[in-house]
């Protein structure tokens, strides 16, 4: 006989070796053997098994060594426990002609040369996931000590197995998530698809009644130009100029609607140049309002110049609009850099709003303030969106109920695509 220490320590590496293999290993299959191997050595069995539930709640033989197919048929989905017992024990049989439960079994174990055997519960967590099976060819009365050391075999692989298992179900996850971005996706395109051809038709029916507006707009001018006052002659040039502004808008968005990335033309573009026109306009339309605008100098980007512009017509536009109840509107277009990225701004000391509604406002037809208080149709915003993220960049805003708004876009955050440059 071995001396106990020498006995401990061939156990202990027996169970190290085991842990090792379990950490190491990716699947359950290549455990097993490992396991199988541990248990005889400290079990002194003869032969073991490994069976786990299948999803009908059968036992089913995953692993082996030393048994039968015929053997394996005859027991298989044999269990001394319910699939749902909250506390399985082990089960020792030194002499199973004593036991009343295995009666129908006899003949197969003896067929098979099995004196003595015992079933051990492989559970996780209060959940019985399987056993293991120990077989002795001799009569065999387990002592504590070998079923201890079972019970640690079993926990070590009850742990194995539900790891795998998790693993399965965060592959089946990651599947299910991998799909449904796909459905997403598609949908998001169909829904930029239909806002292209929306776009389309808008701009397309516009068209015509606004070659009336500015057409009879110019025939009165010369025609009947003579007879009105210089203020009347002003109106209508007004009438000209803003028809002609929104014929070019509505080219653009056409241009947009019709575009994809590829059909953008990037110029070199001066940002601070175009605020300041947009707030020339501004101020030649309502002279009456007071407005102290700022545009920083020197803001020169690559980027589509048209697109660009309406963008920049909507967020000034809009800070022009939620500064009306100001005494007076203090605008400013500038650019800051933040975590090495640099962004531009436009900020307004106007009605601002509410920062739940802060990632709303960016899709179509989105207000936070009634039409009967400010109009519009909220469909500037989302053009905003769409044309800052076509030149690579976002879009968010900052803002609280009276305190202004600042929208801040950034552009190519991940540099120009080749095919743009
Ligand atoms: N500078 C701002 N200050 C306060 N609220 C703003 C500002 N800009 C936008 N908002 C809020 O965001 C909403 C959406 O803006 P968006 O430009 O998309 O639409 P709109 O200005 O209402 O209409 P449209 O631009 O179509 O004429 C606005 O209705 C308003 O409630
Ligand atoms: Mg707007």
């Amino acid at each position: 006989m071995e001396p106990a220490s020498d006995g401990a320590l061939a156990e202990l590496r027996a169970l190290h070796a085991l842990a090792e293999s379990i950490n190491r290993s990716t699947t359950l299959e290549s455990i097993y053997p490992e396991a199988l191997q541990a248990l005889r050595r400290i079990t002194r069995a003869d032969r073991a098994a490994v069976l786990l539930f299948d999803a009908q709640d059968v036992m089913r033989f995953a692993a082996w060594d030393g048994l039968s197919a015929p053997y394996r048929a005859a027991v298989e989905g044999h269990s001394p426990w319910l699939a749902d017992e909250a506390n399985p024990q082990p089960v020792l049989v030194a002499d199973p002609a004593q036991e009343p439960a295995l009666a129908p079994l006899l003949p197969a174990l003896r067929a098979e040369g099995i004196a003595s055997l015992a079933f051990i519960p492989i559970a996780h967590q209060g959940r019985l996931l399987g056993k293991f099976m120990l077989y002795f060819n001799a009569p065999h009365a387990m002592a504590a000590d070998e079923v201890r050391l079972a019970l640690t075999v079993a926990e070590y692989l009850a742990l194995a197995v539900s790891r795998q298992r998790a693993i399965e179900e965060i592959r089946r996850l990651n599947a299910d998530l991998e799909g449904r971005v796909q459905r997403r996706t598609r949908q998001l395109e169909e829904a930029n698809r239909e806002m292209e051809s929306f776009c389309y038709s808008v701009s397309h029916d516009l068209r015509a009644p606004l070659r009336a507006l500015d057409g009879f707009a110019r025939i009165l001018l010369e025609d009947a130009g003579h007879a009105l006052d210089e203020a009347d002659r002003d109106n209508l040039r007004r009438i000209v100029a803003a028809s002609g502004r929104m014929g070019r808008l509505m080219d653009d968005l056409l241009k947009l609607s019709r575009i994809g990335r590829a059909g953008m033309r990037l110029a070199e573009t001066d940002l601070g140049s175009m605020a300041a026109d947009i707030f020339e306009r501004l101020r030649s339309e309502e002279p009456e309002r007071r407005m102290t605008a700022r545009a920083a100098e020197g803001l020169r980007v690559r980027a589509d110049a048209g697109l660009l512009r309406i963008a920049l017509e909507n967020l000034i536009g809009n800070a022009w609009k939620y500064t009306r109840r100001n005494a007076d509107s203090r605008i400013e277009f500038g650019a800051r850099e933040e975590d090495g990225e640099a962004y531009y701004y436009v900020r307004d000391n106007g009605a601002g709003f509410d920062m739940r509604y802060a990632a709303k406002l960016f899709s179509p037809f989105q207000r936070v303030h009634a039409p009967g208080e400010y109009e519009g149709t909220g469909i500037g915003l989302a053009i905003v969106q769409r044309i800052v993220q076509r030149h690579g960049g976002r879009v968010w805003a900052e803002s609280a109920p009276g305190r202004g708004s600042t929208f801040c876009f950034t552009l190519w955050t991940d540099g120009i695509p080749a095919e743009l440059r």
